[in-house]
């Protein structure tokens, strides 16, 4: 039997946990903040549920074989209690987020050789604790490696593709990359493609071209493709589309990964000399526009 404890089961977490549960070898926790019952999503390929054990408070957890981490990028640090408790010497912990800094954030927290940091492309959205709609096919990328190889293996029975790569670093980036354009819905509140003019075009084109750069800098490999695909997509955004997380986070009052998307591009612009006034002035705007306590 594999213990694994998934910690934040919102939107991806809740998802990765019930197509985990799938397993019967697999004795599924989730580690929740507010308290919630079981967990039905729907996929892409049918309806699934499942009941795991659900623990609301660290000093419920035991160590476990894996934990999987699907907080928010901010949440980190909250995390501590449950990491501590839910680790022994063999345990891995899995960082499932956006961003490309899954070590420098958990730095101090997890063990280097024991961190998975994890790119997930699959779109989900919760309208209610354990509520869950994953509304396109999943795709996981991990380091390779017997950590990423091992973390694959969990996944081996689900229909989400989970693949090791020589170059996470990349893997990392080329998604940082399509996200950073989402700061635009999230600053205007409205989907791109109605409102698309070249100005506009431009201002995407300077986002992405910006965070390749950088990316570029710190040794990743992003094809111009990557840029070119970004803006086609904000071009197409019909009205009335979400404008992705950032955006669904502004609409709801909730705290945005602002930094974790955006501001990152700028901190390490800066390291490399890379000038980034496109993602400099985004940040800026849309911190201002969120409450205080809702920003990062
Ligand atoms: N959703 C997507 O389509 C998608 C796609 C790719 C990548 N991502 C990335 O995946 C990460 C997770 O996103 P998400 O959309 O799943 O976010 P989410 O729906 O907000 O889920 C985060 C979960 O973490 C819980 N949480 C926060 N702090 C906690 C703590 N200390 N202990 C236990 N649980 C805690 C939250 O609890 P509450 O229930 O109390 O809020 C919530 O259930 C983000 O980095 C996001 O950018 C998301």
């Amino acid at each position: 039997m594999t213990s694994i404890a998934i910690v934040g089961p919102g939107a991806i977490g809740g998802t990765l946990a019930a197509w985990l549960a799938q397993n019967p070898n697999f004795d599924v926790t989730v580690c929740a903040r507010s308290p919630m019952t079981d967990l039905v999503v729907e996929t892409p390929e049918g309806t699934i549920k499942a009941a795991p054990k659900v623990l609301t408070d660290p000093r419920q957890g035991q160590p476990v074989d894996w934990v999987l981490v699907a907080t928010k990028t901010y949440s980190a640090e909250s995390t501590r209690p449950w990491i501590e408790a839910l680790s022994a010497q063999g345990t891995r912990v899995a960082i499932i987020q956006n961003g490309v800094e899954h070590g420098r954030v958990f730095e101090g927290i997890v063990p280097a050789g024991r961190l998975v940091p994890v790119m997930i492309n699959l779109p989900a959205a919760r309208s209610a604790p354990g509520r869950i709609v994953q509304s396109r096919h999943g795709i996981i990328a991990v380091p390779a490696g017997r950590n990423g190889e091992d973390f694959c293996a969990l996944f081996a029975h689900t229909e989400i593709e989970a693949k090791a790569h020589e170059d996470i670093v990349s893997q990392l980036w080329i998604k940082l990359a399509g996200n950073s354009a989402a700061i635009v819905p999230a600053r205007t509140l409205r989907a791109t493609g109605p409102v698309w003019s070249d100005e506009l075009a431009a201002i995407v084109r300077g986002l992405v071209e910006e965070c390749a750069a950088v990316g570029r800098a710190e040794g990743a490999d992003i094809p111009q493709s990557v840029i070119e695909n970004t803006v086609s997509a904000m071009k197409a955004m019909p009205e009335g589309a979400s404008g992705g997380s950032l955006h669904a986070d502004r609409l709801a009052g909730n705290q945005m990964e602002i930094d974790a998307r955006n501001g990152v591009i700028v901190r390490l612009g800066e390291k490399h000399g890379i000038p980034t006034p496109y993602n400099r002035l985004l940040v800026t705007l849309l911190a201002a526009s969120a409450s205080p306590w809702v920003t990062d």
